[in-house]
């Protein structure tokens, strides 16, 4: 990796920088407004989609116009795959840096509030590393009264935990920081994923290996060509950190940290490391490369943020949201997610005239502490232009400010931790675009 700063927002670029070619875009709009429901079957908007673009690797077979006029085929045994009508995909923005590479979630063409493993966002800076899992060690050291390398197999036999997090990029929705950029929710939002995550708590491992005095900080590293090295708070390593190997319910994909990661669960998504091999238990914190550069936040008086961790309340709506198209007036459920690093989601609000006046929404259950919460909201839209608004509050009385707000007290330096308030405009023929309000 070069010396200068590998700035997240000039990797993955603007919409301008998108050579952006028909059938480029995952078209959001449409694959929302089918899981939208019945009622709007018919309207010829589908028309023509359906099996012109292949799940890949999915088998392609007929169609019968009766299926119940034959058997289909048999079970395939292996690995399933989707059916071959589905096309929901993340997106791979175009990136000047070789080695760095980023992919976007299909926030409105999920459901619920687990991201699909094969769907959940990357962000990497050498590639994603092959490991075999029977190679693969970690070695904790430092200040630890026994230093230790575990094999994965060893790993296994320590007691397991599961739990649900969501993970999100410090630099999701920089590029909507100054003005409204991508078209829709996928760029806007797309950085972020929800999974559930299997593996070995942190703290079990680091009283197996006894923590000297003077033992605040370990600084955790990858194993990938990129590097990456974070100094990890002790007290957050002995609370809720996990060693991950699984990820909804089998071995986490290479592009997650196959064979083992680190999950600290509210914490931006690059403390997190992936492909871990290295604790180095340490008295002060490191101050790493990617910890004084890429992830620092320099406010607009010249100083700079360190440490800025956790992932504040955040909300969006994902139905409708931008380049979708409402195709008539009429009652629509409106939904998005909502999460924070700090806790619960305890409230979601929703505004129609762009956060002049503000109704509660139906936070749909479970709502599980720093993981992503479904909300819903029904809303009768009149035909008339309108501005979709979302507001989330977390357990710490947090209350997601407006990104006007985000503005005045940072400045516009630094792109990251942008939880700002999202807008959708939907003007009168059902057009829904990206505005800031
Ligand atoms: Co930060």
């Amino acid at each position: 990796m070069k010396d200068e700063k590998p700035e997240v927002l000039d990797v993955i670029g603007t919409a301008e920088d998108c050579d952006c070619k028909e059938g480029m875009f995952p078209d959001p709009g449409r694959r929302a407004l089918l899981l939208g429901g019945a009622a709007l079957a018919g309207t010829g908007l589908f028309a023509g989609r359906a099996g012109a673009e292949a799940t890949q690797g999915a088998s392609q077979h007929a169609v019968l116009d009766d299926p119940t006029s034959q058997p289909g085929p048999a079970s395939g045994g292996g690995y399933g795959l989707r059916s071959q009508f589905e096309t929901v995909s993340r997106w791979e923005f175009p990136l000047p840096q070789p080695g760095v590479s980023g992919s976007f979630t299909p926030l409105a063409g999920t459901h619920g509030t687990i991201t699909p493993s094969g769907l959940h966002y990357e962000v990497h800076r050498g590639g994603v590393p092959t490991i075999d899992p029977a190679r693969h060690k970690l070695l904790i050291h430092g200040k630890v009264k026994r230093a230790k390398v575990f094999t994965m197999a060893d790993l296994y036999r320590f007691p397991s935990v599961t739990r649900t997090a969501f993970l999100e990029c410090a630099g999701n929705g920089g590029m909507e920081y100054a003005r409204p950029s991508m078209p829709h929710v996928q760029g806007t939002h797309g950085l972020t994923s929800n999974s559930e995550w299997t593996g070995v708590a942190l703290s079990t491992l680091l009283r197996e290996v006894g923590l000297e005095d003077g033992a605040n900080w370990l600084l955790g590293e990858g194993s990938d060509a990129g590097m990456h090295t974070r100094s990890i708070p002790i007290d957050k390593a002995m609370d809720d950190a996990i060693l991950a190997y699984a990820q909804n319910g089998e071995a986490i994909r290479p592009e997650q940290g196959y064979p083992l990661r680190l999950l600290l669960p509210g914490f931006e998504g690059n403390m997190s490391i992936k492909w871990l091999r290295r604790l180095d238990v340490t008295d002060k914190p490191s101050f790493t490369r990617p910890e004084v550069t890429t992830y620092a936040d320099t406010l607009a008086d010249g100083t700079t943020r360190y440490f800025t961790w956790e992932m504040e309340a955040k909300s969006v709506i994902t139905f409708p949201s931008g380049t979708m198209k409402l195709p008539i007036p009429g009652t629509y459920e409106v939904t998005g997610l909502a999460w924070s690093g700090r806790g619960k989601i305890t409230g979601v609000e929703v505004s129609a005239d762009g956060g002049k006046t503000w109704a509660r929404a139906n936070l749909v259950a479970p709502v599980l502490s720093m993981a992503h919460t479904r909300f819903t909201f029904g809303w009768r839209w009149d035909g008339k232009p309108a501005i979709l608004q979302s507001r989330a509050t977390d357990e710490t009385g947090y209350v997601q400010p407006t990104i006007t707000a985000l503005v005045d007290v940072r400045g516009v330096n630094s792109k990251d931790h942008n939880n700002g308030i999202q807008s959708w405009a939907i003007d009168a023929e059902g057009n829904v675009t990206n505005v800031h309000a």
